[in-house]
């Protein structure tokens, strides 16, 4: 059995938290018994002492250092959040209190009205800097991309779930995870609608057989059902089928863990339970920073539902290794599956078990969310859902299934799925660390560079600047796919594609980006095909997902929510969202 996280924690820190206190403990304490006027407390004392100083001191070296640089390189510092508290921790508390009822555009309270688009924190005496940005964010991704890589801490609190796959590693090792995963992402490949079809079809007649019983769908449930079928198909060629389980009733609540850990479960509920639990207990670790195992003293909270998700996938790559060493699959031309294309490539198994997780972790909810999101939207919007159902009629009809030619042609579908990801980009908050110091562009024309210390932490938040009325138009807190296609594309977004970013940019851009909106594209024609209209049913709600009074205040879409929104790694909808539809009459 290995140690439990928190013990293994100290192990590794005590010795060097408590050596440099010992060492000046013993030497005042030598030095008292032969110099008289040295008393006996000044030992302890002295040992007390340097803890504060041992992290005090270098901070201030450090900042001194940060000053002087600045000072050479002419430039202006990130505005500095005062009032912060001890180490920052009333900031920290506000951040934890905003994570429990998470709205990702006011995840930072009152800081940007006092500080504008940029500021800069000290949190535990680490250098976080904020930015809202689209050229910070673009000399982040793209101009300095060599600079800015996946953090310490970050790295850190996912590699038990992430493992060294492509989301996790920096440098070189990342170059190779994508040069190992970019075959699969060929044009041919993704234009290949088949692994859709099937799991879509599935689908909707699940959805239409819970709503012939005049009862609501939890539409993000269902969905999230059917990402993970998809996933599971083109990544393993394995199928899950959860689709095939019974879906929740408004009054069913969740699922229990004795029945998840259970063996006679099936593999898909475990699984959908576990791999949701398995990024949510990575993320609060990340939110607690470099000390998380302490929260984990006695047992690794992740370990049992990372043997689930391993029970399922090994055994698929161990018999797809096998097949290979035993020349079955020797000849085939074309690989389907992701796992072909890495089987094809390398022996590895835990190689291969990690890269497939990370795809999972990237691909599956981020999908689910954005359609999620767009049919939340498309309810609360009738005109353009009867907009967007015109142009899946006029391109496609009403039975046809859709091809790639049919989705590359339908402009309207594709604003429905860009303002869905404008408003509610499912990754809301990202962030670097900086590996030397540096400097980004003025943001005024004359102004002065502005400088960012080595180490630094960089937030960014596509959530709040996807919402910025200066980059988007007084309407940028309205949902209206038209700003897609009308005068305002010329007038925001083709001089400043920065404003826009749901899938990152620059060499780490999303590489599943044509995937998800082949995807999301297929389903959404599909849904239209087959229903007419969509309401949320807000008596099947849960309490849970009720927006908090106070957001009824705000400005702009956060006061007119119906449902609550949470993050982990991704954003989606609290609990469940259940929506009623009618059935179309064309076919
Ligand atoms: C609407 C759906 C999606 C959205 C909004 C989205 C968004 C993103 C974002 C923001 C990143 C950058 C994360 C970072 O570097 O910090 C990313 C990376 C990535 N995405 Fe997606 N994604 C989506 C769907 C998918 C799908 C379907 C797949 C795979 C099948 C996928 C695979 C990946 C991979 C492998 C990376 C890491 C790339 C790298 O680090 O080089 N994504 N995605
Ligand atoms: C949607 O956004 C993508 C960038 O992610 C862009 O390439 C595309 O042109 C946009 N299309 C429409 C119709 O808005």
């Amino acid at each position: 059995m290995p140690l439990p996280p928190g013990q293994i924690f100290l192990l590794r820190t005590l010795p060097r938290l408590f050596g440099f206190p010992v060492v000046v403990y013993a030497a005042l304490h030598y030095l008292a018994n032969y110099v008289d006027a040295i008393p006996r407390w000044v030992a302890p004392m002295g040992a007390i002492l340097i803890f504060p100083a041992l992290f005090f001191v270098p901070t201030f070296w450090a900042d001194f250092k940060n000053e002087r640089l600045r000072r050479a390189l002419d430039a202006d510092p990130v505005p500095f959040v005062r009032g912060g508290g001890f180490l920052g921790l009333k900031i920290l508390k506000m951040f934890l209190k905003h994570a429990e009822a998470m709205y990702p555009s006011s995840f930072y309270g009152d800081l940007p009205e006092k500080y504008g688009t940029f500021f800069h924190l000290r949190l535990l005496l680490r250098h976080t800097i904020v930015t809202m940005e689209p050229s910070h964010v673009k000399a982040i991704l793209a101009t300095q991309f060599d600079n800015f890589q996946k953090g310490p801490v970050l790295i850190k609190s996912f590699r038990p779930l992430l493992g060294d796959g492509i989301f996790n590693v920096n440098g070189d090792i990342w170059k190779f995870h994508r040069g190992l995963t970019r075959p699969f992402f060929a044009r041919n490949r993704i234009t290949d609608f088949d692994i859709f079809e099937r799991h879509t079809d599935k689908a909707i007649s699940v959805i239409r057989t819970r709503l012939r019983e005049d009862q609501p769908v939890d539409f993000q449930d269902m969905i999230g059902r059917f990402t993970l079928d998809v996933a599971s198909t083109f990544l393993l060629g394995k199928e899950m089928d959860s689709l095939s389980l019974p879906l929740p009733y408004p009054t069913s609540g969740g699922l229990k863990s004795s029945t998840i850990m259970n063996p006679n479960t099936h593999i898909a509920e475990s699984f959908v339970h576990s791999f949701s639990l398995a990024q949510k207990i990575s993320s609060t670790r990340h939110l607690n920073g470099g000390i998380w195992p302490l929260m984990e003293m006695w047992d690794d909270k992740l370990k049992p539902h990372m043997d689930v998700i391993y029970n399922f996938v090994e055994p698929v790559i161990q018999s797809a290794i096998e097949r290979k060493k035993g020349g079955v699959d020797k000849g085939k031309e074309e690989s389907l599956t992701m796992l072909d294309e890495l089987v094809r490539q390398t022996d590895d198994l835990i190689l291969i078990r990690d890269e497939t997780i990370n795809m999972l972790v990237a691909g599956k909810d981020t999908t689910s969310a954005t359609l999620s999101f767009a049919v939340y939207m498309l309810s609360e919007h009738p005109q353009f859902l009867a907009k967007l159902r015109q142009e899946v009629l006029d391109t496609v009809g009403p039975n046809r299934t859709p091809t790639y030619d049919d989705v590359k042609d339908m402009k309207f579908l594709r604003a429905v799925i860009n303002e869905s990801l404008r408003l509610y980009p499912p990754v809301p908050f990202d962030a670097r660390s900086a590996v030397k110091e540096t400097t980004f562009p003025p943001i005024t024309p004359g102004g002065k560079p502005l400088f960012i210390p080595a180490g630094a932490t960089l937030m960014y938040s596509v959530a709040y600047m996807h919402r910025r009325k200066d980059l988007w138009g007084p309407d940028a807190l309205e949902f209206d796919p038209d700003r897609f296609i009308d005068a305002r594309v010329q007038k925001y977004l083709v001089p400043n594609p920065y404003i826009f970013l749901p899938f990152n940019a620059g060499p780490r851009i999303c590489i599943g980006q044509q995937f998800a909106y082949n995807q999301m594209s297929f389903f959404l024609i599909r849904l239209l095909q087959s229903f007419s209209s969509i309401s949320l049913d807000l008596t099947a709600r849960p309490e849970s997902t009720r927006p908090p009074e106070e957001w009824k205040l705000k400005e702009g879409r956060q006061g007119k929510e119906t449902l609550m929104t949470d993050v982990h790694l991704t954003l989606f909808i609290k609990d469940a969202m259940f929506v009623r539809m009618t059935e179309a009459t064309e076919r």
